[in-house]
């Protein structure tokens, strides 16, 4: 692909547009980022040299206008009621009519007919539809994110904690980043990945009282996983004001991780991107500002009140 062509990212103010986004940016193509709201975000977007487009994924006429001209297209769109089928027909739509060639989509790797999660069943169903359209298709279906260790994470000056409903159910977390050179790979170079399914994943599968102790060697304190129950957890997102479709998700996943849907080690990140995923130890190094911020325990309140 040439550099001249013109690259379309959405959800390019989240944990894998952000960074693809820059990739692209700095390997010399012209980037379109398409962004929910104008913020800070998508103003350091716009300080990189990306064209910026506001507007909404359930939008048909905002998305169809940032397709013109678009080659290729990252298609991601977050864990929200009601929304990924019609973003999905939406996006093929524009896409198709306005002869883009490819689109990388961000799946999951629980993504299956029979998943218990609307939202992974329904990820299932998006691919399935995207695999209709002419355009080249990529679907990437990545284990947890290495993220969580951030969202999860609560310390006091003495450790660290990680409260999670995953049993010693084992994954090797992947990073935004390393997800980002992935999908800037095969923006850049379609033809090889059509029609794939990648599941996705980061340098080591651990369980949690592993990454704990790799997150405290890293950090030089204690780091404790402290196992959660589903449902305990579950009222705990509740009771934060998560959404009853983010609640259902994560119940299933969770389950999903402690059956084994979520484990695997692979070489996918390194083979299509050319460089080998982040360890445990290096995600804490690139933010080790977040892991040394004192804060209160991620569920701790709400569990007390579970
Ligand atoms: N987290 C995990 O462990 C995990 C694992 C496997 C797969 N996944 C998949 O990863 C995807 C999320 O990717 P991510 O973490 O990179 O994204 P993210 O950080 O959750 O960000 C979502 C992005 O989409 C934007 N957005 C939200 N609603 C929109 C709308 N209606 N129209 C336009 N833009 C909208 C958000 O903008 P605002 O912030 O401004 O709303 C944000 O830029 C989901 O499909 C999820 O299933 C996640």
């Amino acid at each position: 692909m040439s550099a001249d062509q013109l690259l379309l990212i959405t959800g390019a103010t989240g944990n894998t547009g952000a960074p693809t986004v820059e990739n692209l940016l700095q390997a010399g193509h012209r980037v379109r980022a398409f962004v929910h709201r104008a913020d800070q975000r998508s103003e350091e977007l716009a300080d990189l040299g990306a064209e910026i487009v506001e507007g909404d994924l359930l939008d048909f006429h905002a998305v169809s206008a940032a397709m013109s001209g678009v080659s290729a297209a990252y298609f991601c769109y977050p864990i929200a009621p009601g929304g990924l089928l019609t973003a999905t027909t939406i996006f093929a739509q524009a896409a198709s009519e306005a002869g883009v060639a490819a689109v990388v989509n961000m799946s999951q790797i629980s993504a299956r007919r029979e998943a218990k999660s609307h939202a992974a069943q329904q990820h299932w169903l998006a691919e399935r539809l995207l695999d209709r359209s002419a355009f080249r298709t990529t679907h990437l279906r990545p284990t947890f994110f290495a993220e969580w260790l951030k969202w999860q994470w609560g310390s006091n000056a003495n450790e660290g904690v990680l409260q999670l409903p995953f049993g010693d159910g084992r994954h090797a977390p992947i990073s935004g980043r390393d997800q980002a050179n992935v999908i800037a790979a095969i923006l850049q170079n379609p033809a090889p990945h059509d029609r794939q399914i990648y599941p996705l994943v980061g340098a080591q599968e651990l369980d949690h009282y592993a990454i704990a102790d790799q997150m405290a060697d890293t950090l030089g304190i204690p780091v404790r996983y402290e196992p959660v129950e589903i449902p305990a957890f579950a009222a705990a997102l509740t009771a934060q004001g998560r959404t009853d479709f983010f609640v259902q998700h994560i119940s299933s996943v969770a389950q999903d991780y402690r059956d084994g849907i979520f484990a695997g080690e692979n070489d996918l990140v390194e083979v299509i991107s050319g460089h080998k995923p982040m360890t445990v130890a290096d995600f804490v190094n690139a933010n080790r500002a977040v892991f040394q911020h004192s804060g209160p325990y991620a569920v701790g309140d709400q569990l007390a009140h579970a």
